[in-house]
């Protein structure tokens, strides 16, 4: 499996989370060597990649997506020993390493900020006389101000100012920084906010408009995102990548306003792949799935590569609760995995594990719950992986439900209908069949609630979104739940046939 320089094209990439993944050394907090303990539940699971959200030092303003030090590892985490040692033995059981790279801003307690604080060497952020009218994403004015009078840009939490992409010193930086965790073995990065960067020049103010900034997102294009500079950089880096052996790629986490600008981040001279929220964001219906998936397949038409999904990440309620119970999440992730392209799965959602909607407030911890009263707690609650006990975890970050004993991946390891199980088989037919990852797509003639979606000549996906049941076109591979009496596909349930 290692070797092949497309191994990224269809591959299923897991995302640790690492505060909530495994704790071996028992503070609450996971770290590098529970995820290292723990590479035998991903290999069992059958998943070709691990990307690990930040694991660098970090005062933990917004997760570890506050970087003081881009070249090593929080002590919460463990050490560069560790991480070695976890990338070694990854690699031995065939699993691939993506790191989160963080280029947009720094922490607040990087040196480099620390200086500029000092009144030295302002020129590495964005630091002006005046704010203009921009806004974080967390919330509040993108601007704070100093006690010599200046204001800095950041356009997420204060902790993360914003660096100044326009000084070659960071641009040198970050080529260093890459270069520094390619040597190490990474196989890869996922790209933290790669459409930011490039601010338009002069720093223009958005303009009056109705509600946060925020919400217009998505639709339009702000003067602080999605710039055409930032695509140079990114020409910068891909020949770095491929200066190294085996397929070292790149992913983007770039929220754009359409598929044709989301298009231009991926190609031979840029990043390989990014982000397709789109289909995170879609409803469950067959209908919404259809729609997205076209516009998705478009998309990899235009770069000439295929696509990524995404039901669930560290940023958004879990699918089970969006989509509205588990029976619907388990048909999702069918789907998802049917369809051609590569796939991401977040931590824990193999364990079924819904949105913690319960969390007290006092316990909260995601930057965005104070400035903008929403939070992304819920779910990056630590996993459970005992059915007795602490599940795991010695007075966790944040608590995890009593009732998740249940959902632990002890409790269903043995199971053949739990969510794990489900999870495992459907990697192992993908890898027995690879065009379900690969090859053409095909919409079959389907009831209006119902997707049913060719993949292989013969294999075909069915996916019940409405309220009647539905025949089976073959013999059935993989039911995502219990099929009727009569062999029908129920409502909320998707299958894999063989025809
Ligand atoms: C990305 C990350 C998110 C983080 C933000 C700022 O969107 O996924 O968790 O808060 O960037 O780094």
């Amino acid at each position: 499996m290692l070797g092949n320089d497309d191994w990224w094209r269809d591959a299923v990439v897991y995302q640790v989370y690492p505060r909530s993944f495994a704790d071996a050394d028992g503070d609450g907090m996971g770290d590098l060597e529970g995820v290292r303990e723990r590479l035998g539940h991903l290999a069992d699971l059958g998943v070709d990649a691990v990307w690990l959200s930040p694991f660098y030092t970090s005062p933990m303003a917004d997760g570890g997506y506050d970087v003081a030090d881009y070249r090593d590892v929080d002590p919460i985490f463990g050490t560069l020993a560790d991480f070695d040692a976890l990338v070694a033995e990854a690699h031995g059981k065939g699993i691939r390493v993506i790191v989160d790279l963080v280029p947009n801003h720094s922490s607040d307690q990087h040196p480099w900020f620390q200086q500029a604080l000092r009144g030295e060497r302002r020129d590495r952020y964005v630091f002006r006389d005046k704010p203009n009218d921009w806004e974080s994403i967390f919330g509040g004015p993108a601007w704070t101000q100093v006690a010599d009078g200046q204001w800095y840009l950041h356009l997420f939490a204060p902790e993360q100012p914003d660096l100044n992409w326009e000084n070659p010193e960071v641009r040198a930086e970050f080529r260093d920084v890459l270069r520094f965790w390619l040597d190490r073995g990474v196989d890869g990065f996922r790209i933290d906010v790669a459409h930011g960067m490039i601010k338009a020049d002069g720093l223009p103010d958005v303009g009056v408009k109705e509600g946060p900034q925020a919400e217009m997102l998505g639709d339009e294009i702000v003067p602080y995102f999605d710039q055409d500079g930032v695509h140079d950089i990114y020409r910068e880096w891909r020949p770095i990548l491929d200066s190294y052996p085996g397929g070292r790629m790149a992913v983007a986490e770039a929220w754009v306003s359409s598929p044709e600008r989301l298009a231009r981040y991926v190609g031979p001279d840029e990043l390989h792949q990014a982000f397709n929220f789109e289909f995170m964001m879609a409803d469950f219906h067959a209908k919404s799935f259809r729609t997205v998936i076209e516009k998705s397949l478009k998309e990899a038409e235009l770069v000439g590569a295929p696509t990524t999904w995404v039901l669930s990440n560290h940023d958004k309620p879990r699918h089970v609760t969006r989509h509205g119970g588990l029976a619907r999440a388990r048909a999702a992730t069918l789907l998802m995995l049917a369809l051609p392209g590569s796939a991401y799965l977040y931590n824990g959602e193999e364990l079924g594990l819904p949105e913690v909607l319960d969390l007290p407030d006092e316990l909260r911890q995601d930057p965005a719950f104070k400035r903008r009263g929403e939070s992304r707690d819920g779910c990056r609650v630590p996993i459970p992986w005992t059915s007795s006990g602490d599940l795991g975890w010695r007075d966790p970050w944040l608590p995890i439900p009593p009732a998740w004993a249940s959902l632990s991946a002890e409790a269903q390891q043995d199971d053949p209908d739990s969510t794990l199980n489900l999870y495992r088989a459907a990697l192992r037919l993908r890898k027995r069949h690879p065009a379900l990852g690969g090859g053409t797509l095909k919409w079959l003639d389907s009831p209006r609630d119902v997707l049913m979606i060719e993949r292989d000549p013969g294999l075909v996906v069915v996916l019940n979104t409405g309220e009647e049941p539905v025949s089976v076109p073959g013999e059935v591979l993989l039911a995502s739940g219990p099929l009727a009496a009569d062999g029908a596909i129920p409502p909320d349930t998707a299958v894999w046939v063989q025809r």
